[in-house]
This record gives structure tokens, sequence and C-alpha cells, in this order.
């Protein structure tokens, strides 16, 4: 058995924060932002928006695309840095306004590599055939626990959701290899300090800002560096594929820099490397399936793509997934998953087609 991904969805909070509005409320500047990180804005939840109320936007939107109704999940994994509670889980407050009355749920946290530890657990159960369609949801309200005075973590991070549904298949597809892997030894590099069973929260904790994030910004930089590339080649090979059988790398988005110098170690071209930390900052957990949710928009991850997602964040944790990219099962699933991909791929050849096209029209009229 297999574990198909066969539906997507992203949701980000309209308000954007630009580096110019940011440089109105610390002492910082867009030229500073943008190369040392490549981030020019970033969405920022409205009162009103939570990590659940991202969640369940990008989860309702998979769920459309994969053609299946919220009854249909047998389980929710919500991957988040930034519950709602510490108990109960916010994959639980999901499970029930989605109205998944048939679903376990439960909160993965791995930081920004939880998207990809969610996506693998969700899959073995699909495999061991314990469920049938999985939710697999990462979503952060980060700008929650930033201190917006402090110039070296306030410019890195947004806010967003991304989700995928999982179904079980029985052509080869989906997600085929993975590392997960995790160093805690280095947990005070990226941490928020207080408000957990080890520090409560307090008015001392408040007053010395302990619930904001911490960051050691050098070090981490140069762990995600080391890691990236590793992890990668890792479970391309675990997938006994090269990394030519790749079309597609799509790392968590954290910095511009970080992704460049993971692909040159690589030796992978830029080309076939997705990013777009430009337009949503780091947004943790949720960027991989952002990115991805773009990707497919933008025509670059088609039917029977073989792509790499790979991510890093606190923990310190890490980890890469190699994913036979699926798309929707068709409506009638007696159709054949080769002939569905030439459908697909037909499809995809068409709608291309057809914006240039539109594109020629606008661009002369
Ligand atoms: N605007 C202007 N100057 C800033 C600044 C800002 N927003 N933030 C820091 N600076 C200053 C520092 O104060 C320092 O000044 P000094 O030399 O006078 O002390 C100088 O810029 C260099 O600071 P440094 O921290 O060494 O910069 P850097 O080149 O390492 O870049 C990061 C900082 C945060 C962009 C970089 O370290 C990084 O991206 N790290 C990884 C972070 C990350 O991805 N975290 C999430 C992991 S999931």
């Amino acid at each position: 058995m297999y574990a198909h991904i066969t539906g997507w969805g992203m949701a980000v909070p309209s308000r954007v924060l630009t580096n110019h509005d940011l440089a109105q409320m610390v002492e910082t500047d867009n030229e500073w932002i943008v190369s040392r990180t490549g981030i020019q804005e970033r969405h920022i939840a409205n009162p009103e928006q939570t990590s659940a109320s991202l969640a369940i936007e990008a989860a309702l939107k998979a769920l459309e695309v994969a053609n299946l109704k919220p009854v249909d999940v047998d389980l929710i994994i919500v991957s988040t840095s930034t519950p709602e509670h510490v108990f109960p889980a916010t994959a639980c407050l999901v499970q029930d306004r989605l109205g998944a009355a048939r679903a376990g749920a439960f909160d993965l946290s791995a930081a920004c590599s939880g998207f990809i530890y969610a996506l693998d657990i969700a899959t073995q159960a699909i495999r061991t055939e314990s469920v049938k369609n999985a939710l697999v949801i990462g979503t952060e309200t980060l700008s929650r626990f930033v201190d917006w005075e402090d110039r070296t973590t306030c410019i890195l991070f947004g806010d967003g959701a991304g989700a995928f549904v999982l179904q079980a298949g029985e052509e080869p597809g989906g997600l085929i290899s993975s590392v997960m892997r995790s160093d805690g030894s280095g947990g005070n590099l990226l941490i928020l300090p207080a408000g957990g069973s080890h520090l409560p929260a307090s008015p001392e904790t408040v007053r010395e800002g302990l619930h904001y994030i911490q960051m050691h910004g050098r070090e981490v930089f140069r762990f995600a560096t080391r890691v990236m590339a590793q992890a990668t080649e890792e479970a391309v090979k675990k997938a006994h594929l090269s990394l030519e059988d790749i079309s597609l790398i799509i790392p968590h988005q954290a910095n511009q820099r970080i992704i460049e110098t993971a692909a040159r170690k690589l030796n992978f071209p830029m080309e076939r490397v997705m990013v777009n930390v430009d337009r949503y900052g780091n947004t943790s957990t949720a960027s991989i399936p952002i990115a991805t949710c773009e990707a497919i928009q933008s025509g670059r991850l088609q039917a029977g793509d073989k792509t790499v997602f790979v991510g890093f964040g606190a923990g310190l944790t890490w980890g890469a997934a190699v994913v036979i990219w699926s798309g929707p099962f068709p409506v009638r699933r007696r159709v054949r998953p080769t002939r569905y991909r030439l459908l697909a791929r037909l499809r995809s050849i068409l709608l291309r087609l057809v914006r240039r096209i539109e594109g020629i029209i606008w661009g002369n009229g």
C-alpha cells in the first residue's frame, strides 16, 4: 500500500508586513534584510486568526482538491510550534471545527522540520493499513511569539498554513523514502524559554521577555547549511534514485542564502529549487506545503514528478523526504494510474497553453 498525496491547500493572512514597514518599527532597512535573508515581506495574522483557523482554511482547500469530505478523514496530524494551547491539541480543535467525526487527531512538535515528520508518520499509518485517509497540516502564527522590538528575529518570521490529504492506493507513489534526525544538544540555539513546565509563565518571565523566540542566528545558519545537503542526499539514496531524477527540491523557506548554499553543496541547479521566502518569510512548518501549493499553481510540480522536501529547525531537528507526486485520484478509480498520469500531464500542458494564449491576448490588448 502507498500513501498518495491527493489534495493540497494553503492559507495566509491577507495582512502584509513589508521590510519598509519593519524599518518603521526597529532599526533595520530593506537592503539589510533582503541581502541577508532574501525576505521582502511576510503575512501577519489578524487578531481573530489563529493557528487553528489558518489550518482549517488550508485543510478545507486540500479536501476539496482531493474530492473528500471531512467525515472521510481517519487521521489528522497538525504540525505546529505555535499551538492554540499547551493542551488540548490544536489538531483536536481542527477536527471538531471541520466536522471530521471519524478522525483521530494529535499535534506534532518538531519545529520547522515538523511537516516532513508528520508526512512520514501519516504515510506509515497508511502503508500499514491502519488508516486510509489522512490530513497532514503545518500551521503557524509565529507573529504572536516574536519580540517586535528584537530586530535579529522579528524580520524573519511570518504566519500561514499548508495542508496535504494523503490517501491509500496500491500503485507506487507518495512518500517513498525519508530521513528524520535530531540533536537536542542544540536546543538552546532556537528556543521559546517560558510558558512550559520547565519555566511556567509568571510576571517575571513576561517582564524578561522569555515568552518570545530567542535565537543564535549564526549558529543556526551554520547548522542549516550543513544538514540540508546531507539529508537530501541520504533520502535520495534511500529511494534508490540520484539527484538527476529529482525535478524539483522544495526546501524549508527560512533564508534564501541557506537554500542557495545547500543547492551549491549538492551541485543542484537553483532553477529546480522552489523559493518563495521573499513573499512569506519563514513560516516554519507551514513553509514546505505553502511552497508546494505555489509550485503546483505555477506548473513546476506535476503528476509523476519526483520531488524532495527538506527542512531543518529548532530541536535541533532536520529531515528530508522523497515524494512521487500524485495529484487527486480520478473520480472513476478504475482508470489505470499510468493512463491517469498521462491524462494529468496532457491536462497541465493544455492549461499552460491556455495561460500562454491568455498572456498573448492580454499582452497585446
Ligand atoms: N537590521 C540591521 N542590522 C541587523 C539586523 C537587522 N534586522 N539584525 C542584526 N543586525 C546587525 C547585528 O546587530 C550585527 O551588528 P554588529 O556587527 O554591529 O554587532 C550585524 O547586523 C551582523 O549580525 P549577525 O547576526 O552576525 O548577522 P548575520 O549575517 O548572521 O545574519 C541572520 C543574521 C539572522 C539573518 C542569519 O544569521 C540567519 O539567517 N540565520 C539563520 C536563522 C534562521 O533561519 N532561523 C530559523 C531556522 S528554522
